[in-house]
């Protein structure tokens, strides 16, 4: 089989000149249209999409916007341009140039941590492969479909790493990237997260709010990495990380204006009637917003964790912003506070620094969604309704490291487990609040409509007008 590769796989990695990458590519490839068309969006195979298309790393050209089948899309492969003289910028070999070849000693370490962030990718396009069916609209239709073509992207941004650098290991690797399967039994995805189920809408939104911001923040600290392949890759990637961001952010934002202009016009806030008026009354919101974040928050992994002091200590994964901290970028004395329980109570309590890079990364992490939440309150202030939404503590309802032990309500108090059996169908969603959303969920495919319970966006993609046929159905 030939393929072209300067058209078909745009990419600035040379690789019409590389001939032994060509060849592991040769042979994934077609492996990858295969688990695409049994994994990939459901029932997309004949529709025309208005997507977005990388095919060069410079400003004009990461945007390119076309209507495209999905399985004709250009994955490409993209690393940031390369700095001058870059150097490692952390850890034991702080100050050295930064590796343009793997170092031979940190291999399986370095290759674990490409699987591990590789494995999401395709994980969340099996999450969410069933959403197209029960689109609000042509716009949102699209915007799925622009979020599981670039999580195909950064499958294949992983792969390269993999195939260019870690031979055949690498390469078997690669293949089984294609064989986990998000909540299988006996192959799952890696990451808990990832198995979980994307069954509606809101929960897209939640995901993409919540779990692609856990990318962003991965991808942030291995965009600090010593090993430069993989740090121009992930700042690369983080260019089509905001897009999925701001998908959820207006997602939600757009299911609060609707739900509130219906709170005003009938001049309620009692859900049962909200619910009979068929929008997402805004406790439903709320439960969502706690399960998704404390699933997320489990991303991060351990409080304390003796992996992410060696792979900071190595060089291979940072800290959010890692060049911007002033301090010696090595960490040997520092310290961090982690929760603990002390009397019963959670208590911050000082930890060596580099065995709780997961937890810093994780406060960093809220700090950011905070933001987030924070501009739906907005939305809801200006739309003259009181409710307000709230990230639940950080030891609500978790299942990684110590704090799984604990039981804790949204608001941070630990809590006995009949305590905890009380409350937790006001904090997490019920099966009922599950079923109510489901019942909302059907096809809106006439351009410019969109579904009752979610207003319109502001504005269109790439400025496409309001009526604009994002996606050419069959
Ligand atoms: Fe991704
Ligand atoms: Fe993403």
């Amino acid at each position: 089989m030939s393929i072209d590769y300067t058209s078909s796989i745009p990419n600035n990695v040379d690789l019409a000149g590389d001939r032994t990458l060509q060849r592991a590519l040769e042979h994934w490839q077609p492996r990858f249209l295969n688990w695409w068309d049994d994994m990939g969006p459901d029932g997309s195979s004949t529709r025309d999409v208005y997507l977005r298309t990388a095919v060069s790393v410079e400003p004009s050209g990461w945007a390119h916007f076309d209507h495209v089948r999905m399985r004709d899309y250009r994955w490409g492969i993209f690393l940031a341009p390369q700095e001058a003289e870059r150097q490692v910028n952390f850890g034991d070999h702080l100050g050295e140039p930064a590796w343009q070849e793997v170092p031979g000693e940190y291999r399986s370490t370095l290759r674990r941590i490409i699987v591990t962030q590789g494995d999401t990718e395709p994980a969340s396009v099996e999450q969410q492969r069933h959403l197209g069916a029960t689109a609000p609209s042509l716009y949102d239709l699209r915007n799925l479909y622009q979020v599981n073509v670039e999580e195909g992207r950064h499958l294949w941004a992983m792969v390269y790493l993999l195939h260019r650098h870690f031979g055949r290991d690498g390469r078997e690797e690669a293949e089984a990237l294609l064989e986990r399967r998000s909540g299988d039994a006996d192959n799952p995805r890696i990451l808990g997260a990832f198995n979980e189920p994307t069954p509606d809408w809101l929960s897209f939104f939640m995901f993409t709010f919540c779990t692609d911001r856990d990318g962003k923040f991965q991808l942030c600290a291995l965009a600090e990495s010593g090993f430069d392949p993989l740090a121009r890759t992930a700042r690369f990637m983080l260019t089509e990380e905001a897009h999925h961001m701001f998908i959820g952010e207006s997602g939600i934002g757009r299911i609060l204006l609707r739900t509130a202009e219906v709170m005003r016009t009938h001049a309620t806030d009692d859900p049962a009637t909200l619910r009979r008026l068929g929008v997402i009354d805004l406790p439903t919101v709320q439960r969502y917003l706690n399960f998704h974040m404390s699933v997320t928050l489990d991303l991060f992994g351990s409080d304390l964790s003796s992996n992410a002091a060696t792979f900071y200590s190595c060089g291979i994964k940072g800290r959010f912003a890692e060049t911007r901290i002033e301090d010696d970028h090595r960490l040997r004395d520092a310290t961090y506070p982690v929760l603990q329980i002390v009397d019963g109570a959670l208590v911050p309590t000082q930890a060596p620094c580099l065995n709780a890079l997961n937890e810093q990364l994780r406060d960093d992490y809220l700090k950011d969604t905070h933001g987030g939440v924070g501009r739906w309150n907005k939305l809801l202030e200006r739309a003259g309704v009181d409710f307000r939404l709230s990230l639940p503590h950080k030891a609500f309802n978790r299942k990684i490291g110590p704090l799984a032990g604990v039981r804790v309500s949204p608001s941070g108090q630990v809590l006995s487990e009949a305590q905890w059996q009380v409350g937790v169908a006001d904090w997490l969603p019920r099966e009922e609040d599950r079923s109510f959303v489901r019942t909302l969920m059907g096809a809106v495919t006439e351009p410019g409509h969109y579904a009752n319970w979610i207003a319109s966006p502001k504005a269109g993609i790439n400025q496409m007008p309001a009526d604009f046929a994002y996606v050419r159905l069959d």
